[in-house]
């Protein structure tokens, strides 16, 4: 067992927010460090708070993995330099788990490439929802203990609460796990398309022969929202067929290019997702849950004080309309 130890708690740029919920739940110092480019572009990283001795949780979405891979392994290694005891990553979102086999001749799987080299820099990772498809747990590809979160019951509770007569649809089959988690919180029926995948933005979604009445409302349910085409297509589809405007619901907002833009032009009523990528759609906030997840030497003795499921964020900002 190890002994709990004083702990940090280091935001990476962007992950302000959630780092200082994340401290404050847990009762830790919120640390500082600094990122900067030298005129070449290589990163200057620096770490303004004394690790030694403590535990260092660094918070840090993997949304953009490439941009900031480099600064967070600077991070860690000073970290340990410095004589941290141990580093974890707090990664709301974990990026590169689609690319989980080799597709064509010739393709990286980046997916294992980037949980090896990820299971280098930290000595633990706590995550929520992480696209596993093909893959079943993290431990497939991840040397160090990596725990996921289950965002689908506070996305069902949210639908339950805020969405009439609700008809939860998974666009396509790599949706259903979290389609079909999201209809049982809700108590919803649940509905299945199917998509072929043609490039980055060229997605064709399928209804299926039989669908249920029309009363209902169609929320879309997604892991992630990309480029946004999946539901867009998904959307003008329903709507075609005599369906209401469609709301959707999904974990992570990536919000590729012009996928707002997408999604409005769809016709979808309202989008809603959870905080580990901030934006202006978040309405479902993860950080009790991931606060649980953290391995209990890694948070400061005494009471944790934290929730054990997301919740409902108090002031939901936005939609894509
Ligand atoms: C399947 O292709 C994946 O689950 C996608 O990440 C998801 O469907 C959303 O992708 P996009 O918003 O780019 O259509």
């Amino acid at each position: 067992m190890i002994p709990a130890h004083d702990t940090v708690v280091c935001a990476f740029p962007g992950n302000e927010r959630v780092g200082f919920d994340v401290a404050m739940s847990i009762g830790a110092e919120l640390g500082l460090m600094e990122w900067r480019h030298f005129p070449d572009g290589e990163s200057h990283v620096r770490l303004l708070t004394d690790p030694r001795g403590r535990e260092v949780i660094i918070v840090a979405t993997q949304h953009r993995p490439d941009e900031q891979f480099l600064a967070l392994a600077f991070l860690a290694d000073a970290a340990r330099e410095l004589g941290a005891v141990r580093v974890g990553l707090l990664a709301p979102y974990l990026a590169y788990l689609r690319q989980d086999r080799r597709f064509r001749r010739g393709d990286a799987v980046s997916s294992r490439s980037f949980a090896r080299l990820l299971s280098r820099v930290v000595d633990w990772m706590v995550t929520a929802d992480p696209h596993l498809h093909r893959l079943t747990s993290l431990a497939e590809v991840y040397d160090i203990p990596a725990r996921a979160v289950d965002v689908a019951p506070a996305l069902g509770a949210w639908v339950q609460a805020n969405v009439e007569a609700p008809l939860i649809v998974g666009p396509d089959s790599e949706s259903e796990r979290w389609a079909r988690a999201v209809a049982a919180a809700a108590g919803a029926p649940l509905l299945m398309l199917s998509k072929v995948r043609r490039g980055d933005a060229d997605v064709q979604v399928r209804l299926p022969a039989t669908l249920p009445g029309r009363s209902h409302t169609p929320v879309l349910v997604d892991d992630i929202i990309s480029t946004g085409r999946t539901a867009a297509d998904a959307a003008r589809r329903l709507r075609d067929a005599g369906f209401r405007a469609p709301v959707c619901a999904a974990v992570h907002a990536l919000f590729a290019g012009n996928a707002e833009e997408e999604l409005a032009r769809a016709g979808i009523a309202r989008v809603v997702t959870s905080n580990t990528i901030r934006h202006p759609t978040n309405a479902i906030d993860v950080v009790p849950a991931l606060v649980a997840a953290i391995p209990h030497g890694a948070r400061p003795p005494g009471p944790a004080g934290a929730r054990r499921t997301p919740r409902e964020m108090p002031h939901t900002e936005g939609s894509a309309r």
